[in-house]
Formats: C-alpha cells, sequence, structure tokens
C-alpha cells in the first residue's frame, strides 16, 4: 500500500515541525509549508516556500501536491499562526486585519484549493490549529481571539458540510505551548505556572487524534477544557479574572 500523504503549514518549527516528525514516524509522505526554505530542507520530507497570505500561495502548494504526493490528499493541517499582541487602541484595525490574513484567510484559501483533491482522495481530513484563545479572549490579545474564533467557527460548519463527502474537518485547541513564535517564557521562568506550560509534541499527537482519528475537537493539554468550560457557563466571573490579571 502507498504511504498515506499530508500537507502541514507552519512546518518550520513549533507545533507543525513536531507535526511533521510525528507524520513522517508513522510512515506518512508530508509535504512541509511555511516561508523559512532552510529549516524546511532540514526536515528531509518534500516542502514548498511560500508566504500562505500571498495571492498565488494556495495555487503553488497545489502544484506541489500534484508533483511531489501523486495527487493524493489524505490530510491538510492548517497550523501557520501568529500573534502581535497589543490593545485594539493601539494595533487598531491594522494588527485585526494583519492577524486574521494568515490566521483565517490564509486558512480558508488554502482549503478551497485544496478541498477538491481532500474528497478525491477520500476518506481525507482537515485539522485546524486554532487556540484556547479561540474559546477565552484576554487582553492585548484581540487580534488574535478574534482570529482563533472565527476559525472555531467555520471549523464546526465546514464538518457539518464536508461529512458527506468523506473529508472529516477537526478541530485543535492548544493551551500555552512553548514555541518560537509563542515562547511563553512569562510563564516558563517561574516553578510555579512552568508547568501549565506543553510540548509541541502534545499538540502534534492531538492534531492525529483530530484528524485521522475522527475527534471532532481536542483541547490540548486536557485540563484547559475546564477554563473553557467556566468560560460558558460563567462569562462574569472569568472576566471578572482575566480582568484582575490585566
Ligand atoms: N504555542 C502556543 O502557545 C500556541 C497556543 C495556541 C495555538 N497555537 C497555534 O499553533 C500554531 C503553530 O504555532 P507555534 O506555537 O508552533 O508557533 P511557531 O513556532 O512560531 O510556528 C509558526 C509557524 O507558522 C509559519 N508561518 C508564519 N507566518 C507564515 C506565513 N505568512 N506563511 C507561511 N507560514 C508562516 C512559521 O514559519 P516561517 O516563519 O518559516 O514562515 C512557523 O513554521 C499557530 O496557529 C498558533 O496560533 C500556538
Amino acid at each position: 500500500m502507498s504511504a498515506r500523504t499530508a500537507v502541514v503549514t507552519g512546518a518550520s518549527s513549533g507545533i507543525g515541525e513536531a507535526t511533521v516528525g510525528r507524520l513522517a514516524a508513522d510512515g506518512w509522505r508530508v509535504l512541509a509549508v511555511a516561508r523559512r526554505e532552510d529549516r524546511l530542507r532540514a526536515l528531509g520530507t518534500p516542502f514548498i516556500a511560500a508566504d500562505l497570505t500571498e495571492e498565488d500561495a494556495p495555487t503553488r502548494v497545489r502544484e506541489a501536491v500534484d508533483s511531489q504526493l501523486g495527487g493524493r490528499l489524505d490530510l491538510l493541517v492548517n497550523n501557520a499562526g501568529s500573534a502581535e499582541s497589543a490593545a485594539f487602541a493601539d494595533g487598531g484595525y491594522a494588527n485585526v486585519r494583519a492577524t486574521m490574513e494568515l490566521n483565517f484567510d490564509s486558512v480558508l484559501r488554502l482549503t478551497e484549493a485544496l478541498l477538491p483533491v481532500l474528497r478525491a482522495s477520500a476518506p481525507s481530513s482537515i485539522v485546524n490549529v486554532s487556540s484556547v484563545a479561540g474559546r477565552v479572549a484576554s487582553p492585548r490579545q484581540g487580534a488574535y481571539a478574534a482570529s482563533k474564533f472565527a476559525l472555531a467557527g467555520w471549523t464546526d460548519s465546514l464538518y457539518l458540510e464536508e461529512k458527506g463527502n468523506g473529508v472529516h474537518v477537526g478541530l485543535v485547541l492548544p493551551g500555552f505551548v512553548a514555541t518560537e513564535g509563542f515562547p511563553q517564557s512569562h510563564l516558563t521562568r517561574r516553578a510555579a505556572t512552568r508547568w501549565i506550560v506543553s510540548k509541541p509534541e502534545r499538540v502534534a499527537a492531538a492534531i492525529l487524534d483530530a484528524g485521522p482519528g475522527g475527534r471532532a475537537e481536542r483541547i490540548v493539554p486536557r485540563a484547559y477544557a475546564l477554563v473553557v468550560l467556566l468560560r460558558a457557563l460563567a462569562p462574569g466571573l472569568v472576566r471578572r479574572g482575566a480582568a484582575g490579571r490585566a
């Protein structure tokens, strides 16, 4: 049997890099996508260096799926993302727009380009990497939270639409994970808070659960689900707690 195939975005570091490693170890053929070509080359898998916010990025990735994965796609992991911390009064609409462009718009554009091949390869799956910030917002993270809330909502809808086509759509919501873009040094520098910071490999495992594993959604680490539940049941309480920390 030929190897199962995957596209992983944001593959040059952190969660994406760990996901490529996990998939490769499990025998998948992975097309890695990010901007830094040197980092992608070091992974030892097929890759395409692309800025996902560029107009032609989805077409270029689609062409690479044809040329490097033989036109078959069993899994799309929409993981690339970033956050620019700023209060709305400082970062304004420009920060929200720039964050949405990568964390939300580019996910939709790439998915649109690859959905026909995912359908043709069914049963297949898509995993969208949102965040606990896609359920519970905090100050100076409004742009990021907006992009991740949007991604979570769109994922639920796409799941319902694509179920009949054999394309499973899962959601992963990581909590604090120490990576290049999200070093979490404010938490790792103190023993009292270090324990709440997780590792990219744990998120990679959750991505497999939510994709080929067929799970609807994985909050990782699982304990963060308590915060999400509390936000749903007692929003005023969570707001007062967050305001106290701010
Ligand atoms: N770490 C956390 O605490 C945490 C928590 C919740 C959710 N998440 C989410 O997890 C995902 C992965 O983040 P991470 O923590 O692994 O951070 P990371 O190490 O900074 O990885 C981000 C990845 O996205 C790529 N990327 C950034 N801008 C891009 C662009 N314009 N076009 C293509 N690729 C781009 C980066 O590669 P290049 O720079 O080479 O392009 C990198 O590979 C993100 O969606 C993030 O929001 C992270």
